[in-house]
């Protein structure tokens, strides 16, 4: 059977960078989201005996056995074929909207959508808990794109890591008017990807002890300003975590530096219209994009502002967006 599924990707509210368990794919500490329509990964899958090897295909190239992208594929389309038990290879095709790996969370909706059309393909009737933990196996954020509007995935206790998945702290309709201005700074993929720089964090950054500590109660905090829609809390915790994560990245050794000069150069404009007494709010990921948070009420004055910044070369607006769906328009 064929499955086409479009998923959203997600922004991380408050952190996690390093696993507990590199296997099972366990956070350190549990993280907060918000699902982001705007940001999108559409994703055909097909298993069937025609396939003698997997086959994947990413914005029309082709990638191969050997390739971190062809074997990230690869290992969570065999996850899916253990689980139906299932011998077929299978054929994914899938596109992003946004720039691929630089920093705008693709990882997220691609593993997001490829989980969610491998286990529809292969027959599987699967929750939303379980697809979160089988989407957190490719890709940690993956995990909360699967859920609808505001996410936590939790860090979870057992040695097994059953308890470690997302859930919804609250729907889309909770709070339609948050936005998320994504300054694009360089569309070059990054240098050092998550996985391998979070990992180095965890063996080597002074500081990653505090850090983690610190992002877990951060996200308890995280949890109570969202259900409140406290939006000048909620964007202060959103920058202050940011901002130690990537202290925690920097102090890495070697150093993980994701900031060029243009993030720096949105960064400060940010703090220049808090100062002013303005709503607006940053945040990065592993990439050098500078996202804003901002109320939908901002956004044409803060758009424009942005706009005009030599470093800015697009601003991709996003809202709350919505968990994987089902289409009817295949890839191939
Ligand atoms: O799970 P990955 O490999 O997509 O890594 C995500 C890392 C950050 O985006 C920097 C943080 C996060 O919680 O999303």
């Amino acid at each position: 059977m064929k499955v086409t599924v479009q998923a959203n990707s997600n922004i991380a509210l408050t952190k996690y960078w390093g696993k507990r368990d590199e296997k099972l794919k366990t956070p350190y500490n549990s993280n907060t989201s918000v699902t982001l329509e705007g940001l999108q990964t559409t994703t055909t899958v097909e298993f069937d005996e025609k396939y003698d090897k997997d086959v994947f295909v990413l914005d029309d190239e082709e990638f191969f056995s050997g390739s971190g992208e062809y074997d990230e594929v690869s290992e969570q389309l065999e996850i899916i074929r253990k689980k139906a038990g299932l011998k077929q290879h299978a054929k994914v095709v899938s596109k992003n909207d946004f720039p691929t790996a630089a920093g705008f969370a693709s990882s997220a909706s691609g593993l997001a959508a490829l989980t969610f059309a491998a286990a529809k393909a292969a027959g599987l009737k699967l929750s939303v808990e379980e697809l979160s933990k089988i989407s957190r196996m490719g890709s940690g954020s993956a995990s909360r794109s699967l859920i609808d509007g505001f996410a936590i995935w939790h860090k979870g206790e057992q040695a097994d890591g059953e308890d470690s998945f997302a859930e919804q702290i609250a729907p889309v309709e909770h709070w339609p008017e948050f936005r998320l201005l994504g300054c694009v700074i360089s569309k070059k993929q990054k240098k050092t990807k998550s996985r391998a720089g979070m990992a180095q964090s965890v063996k080597t950054s002074p500081i990653f002890e505090q850090w983690y500590k610190t992002a877990e109660k951060d996200a308890m905090k995280m949890v109570g300003l969202i259900k409140e829609k406290n939006f000048d809390e909620l964007g202060k915790l959103a920058q202050d975590n940011c901002v130690l994560m990537h202290a925690c990245a920097m102090t890495t050794r070697p150093s993980i530096f994701y900031w060029q000069p243009g993030t720096l150069e949105v960064i400060h404009k940010v703090l220049e219209l808090q100062d002013a007494g303005k709503q607006i709010y940053f945040t990065i990921d592993g990439g050098p994009q500078t996202k804003v948070l901002c109320l939908a009420k901002d956004v044409d004055e803060f758009k424009k502002i942005l706009s005009e910044l030599d470093s800015v070369q697009d601003i991709i607006e996003c809202k709350p967006g919505y968990g994987p769906r089902v289409i009817n328009e295949h890839l191939f």
